[in-house]
């Protein structure tokens, strides 16, 4: 039975479609941020948990609904993390302000470059990060759960498959085929974002899950 509101803190449609087919077997009716008319909030907390508590806490705040959100992105180890919780930025192009993931290859690439990395012969260790939060504006409590996948990264970028860092990114599991390479569904098996759903997941049911819903 559907009967918990869970309104997702993204203004994504994809993403909105992809968070609640992933919480559908569950007992909650997923409601989309873009069916309010709200401002995006300000995300400047200094990592992921940081900025997906910002997020929950902001649209569940404003709408008054049990809230989950979610901040997830892209951390090379030899560049103390980055681009990490800019991720997204990486990829704008400052003249159009356009997305485009070639330029964030080529700035990687470059700061890559810059620390003397051979960017065909060195191992760049990397790894996706997803957080998520759910909020209880009723009673002020979340819960955060995060999910991680290692890989190293290769240059030039390669597949047409998958979004965002996909085309640079090959994970331990999959060997030599990036992200973008291999079937949506085998990169879904062990991605960060599925990683931190199970997480999530395996929270229903809990004492702390009723204890996060309680809101006498
Ligand atoms: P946000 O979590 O929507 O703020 O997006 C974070 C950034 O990380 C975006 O630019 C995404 O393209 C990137 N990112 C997050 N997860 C993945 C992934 O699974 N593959 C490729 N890029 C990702």
């Amino acid at each position: 039975m559907k009967n918990h509101k869970l309104l997702i803190a993204t203004g994504n449609k994809g993403k909105f479609q992809e968070i609640s087919s992933l919480l559908g077997d569950y007992q909650f009716s997923c409601i989309s941020a873009s069916d309010y008319n709200l401002e995006e909030p300000i995300e400047d907390g200094n990592d992921f948990a940081q900025n997906s508590l910002i997020k929950a806490k902001y649209y569940g705040n404003k709408t008054n609904l049990l809230a989950l959100a979610d901040d997830s992105g892209l951390c090379v180890d030899v560049l103390d993390g980055d681009p990490g919780i800019h991720s997204a930025r990486w990829a704008v192009d400052d003249s159009t302000g356009k997305r485009d993931f070639n330029l964030a290859f080529a700035r990687i690439a470059q700061k890559l470059q810059e620390k003397a990395i051979d960017l065909q012969n060195d191992k760049i260790t990397a790894y996706f990060i997803c957080n998520l939060t759910i909020f209880n504006p009723i009673n002020n409590k979340y819960k955060s759960f995060e999910g991680r996948v290692d890989g190293v990264l290769t240059f030039p970028a390669r597949g047409d498959k998958g979004f965002g860092y996909d085309p640079i990114f090959i994970s331990k599991i999959f060997e030599d085929k990036t992200f973008a390479q291999i079937d949506p569904s085998k990169k879904e098996s062990i991605s960060h974002r599925t990683e931190a759903f199970k997480k999530f997941s395996s929270f229903f049911g809990s004492a702390d899950f009723a204890d996060l819903l309680n809101n006498n």
